[in-house]
């Protein structure tokens, strides 16, 4: 009997993580903490809304005194931090709040850790703190030891709250641990994202803004491999430590907006090629020998069921993203895209 306090969970991988731990670990409390940014939605949690076993709190991870009170009412045994902003690309509009969120946010939660004392915290990260690899050397991979090295205001802000539980580790004795993980995919991923944003673009017969040629690759891995990993990480994992998550699927992003076209049928002349990401990471790809060979870790969806699965979602689920889409989201895309 554990109760797991859960931030950033009514966005993409946060609330797959409670439908994960919902049904793994049934006797534990879940909370989830989220301030419910444009990112957040509340109706994907509408499956655990009515589960005793499950409490919503509305609240911003870098509010200290509400983060606090939080921590004093519901006592979290493990913490799981997923709360963040995201979206590279708005990190290079507007990089304040990646630093307030996600730098600021996760020093709260640290301090919060420290006061009231938890079993762990755990640091949810991404591969892009060690920047890119290049396309002309497949032998390279990241591993647990790759220098940070970053290129986005997303992935600095992320690296500086690594650094930060880090700090904790060594100077307090907090048992944190750490993982970063390549691109997920999934259901309840926000259409801004590659993945969705091609699926809802293609459905709708509006042009797939591909950046420069397509020729950059990301290490795709279904949501639900990543949930399993972190799940094996906060029950079995090192203090200290950090694990690189992934499953050596690396793919070119046009190939992934070939596969989205075609398995909905549609033509490939909607592909549009636009104006590249500034600082645009060439290639990530993870090294998961670590995790494999500590925790036994190892992905269990492969790209084919997954990619499949995940459109058939998105074709099943319209509602849910189509009231994104015609939402306030529309100015951002608007702006974006033109
Ligand atoms: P997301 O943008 O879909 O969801 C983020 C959630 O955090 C939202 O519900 C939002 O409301 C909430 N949030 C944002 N700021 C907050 C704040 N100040 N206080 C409380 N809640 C706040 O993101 P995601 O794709 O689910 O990513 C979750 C975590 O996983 C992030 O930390 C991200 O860096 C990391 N990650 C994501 C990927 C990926 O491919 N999506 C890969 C590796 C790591
Ligand atoms: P994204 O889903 O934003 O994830 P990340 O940048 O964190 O890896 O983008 C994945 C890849 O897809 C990345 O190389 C940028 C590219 N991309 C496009 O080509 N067009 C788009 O409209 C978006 C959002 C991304």
């Amino acid at each position: 009997m554990k109760k797991l306090l859960i931030t950033g969970g009514a966005g993409f991988i946060g609330s797959n993580f409670i439908f994960y731990e919902r049904e793994k670990r049934p006797e534990y409390d879940l909370v989830c903490l989220d301030k419910l940014t444009y990112a957040g939605n509340l109706e994907t949690l509408a499956p655990v809304m009515g589960d005793p076993k499950f409490k919503f709190i509305r609240a911003d991870i870098a509010d200290r005194k509400a983060v606090y009170e939080i921590f004093e009412t519901e006592k979290p045994d493990i913490v799981v931090n997923f709360a963040a902003e995201s979206h590279v690309d708005r990190s290079i509009e507007n990089p304040a709040v990646f630093l307030e969120t996600n730098v600021m946010g996760t020093q709260v939660l640290l301090d919060a850790c420290r006061k009231y004392g938890v079993e762990r915290y755990h640091q949810v990260s991404t591969d892009e703190v060690y920047g890119d690899l290049p396309l002309d050397r497949p032998d390279l991979f990241f591993t647990e030891k790759t220098p940070i090295h970053t290129s986005s205001p997303y992935s600095a802000s992320k690296a500086g709250a690594d650094l930060l539980c880090n700090a904790y580790h060594r100077t307090f004795g907090l048992p944190i641990t750490i993982s970063r993980c390549s691109n997920n995919y999934g259901p309840y991923q926000f259409p801004e994202k590659l993945i969705p944003l091609m699926i809802a673009n293609a459905l709708a017969d509006k042009p797939l803004p591909v950046y420069g040629e397509g020729l950059n690759v990301r290490d795709w891995l279904y949501v639900e491999d990543h949930c399993a990993a972190i799940d094996l990480i906060i029950h079995n994992g090192q203090v200290g430590q950090v694990y690189n998550i992934g499953g050596h699927n690396e793919m070119r992003n046009i190939d992934i907006v070939k596969i989205i076209l075609r398995q909905l049928g549609k033509p490939e002349s909607l592909i549009t090629h636009v104006t590249d990401r500034k600082g645009h990471d060439m290639r990530y790809a993870i090294d998961p020998t670590f995790i494999h060979a500590e925790l036994g870790w190892l992905p269990a969806t492969k790209f084919a069921d997954g990619i499949r699965k995940t459109i058939q979602w998105y074709l099943d689920n319209r509602g849910w993203w189509e009231n994104i889409v015609n939402g306030e989201y529309k100015t951002y895309y608007e702006r974006m895209y033109g």
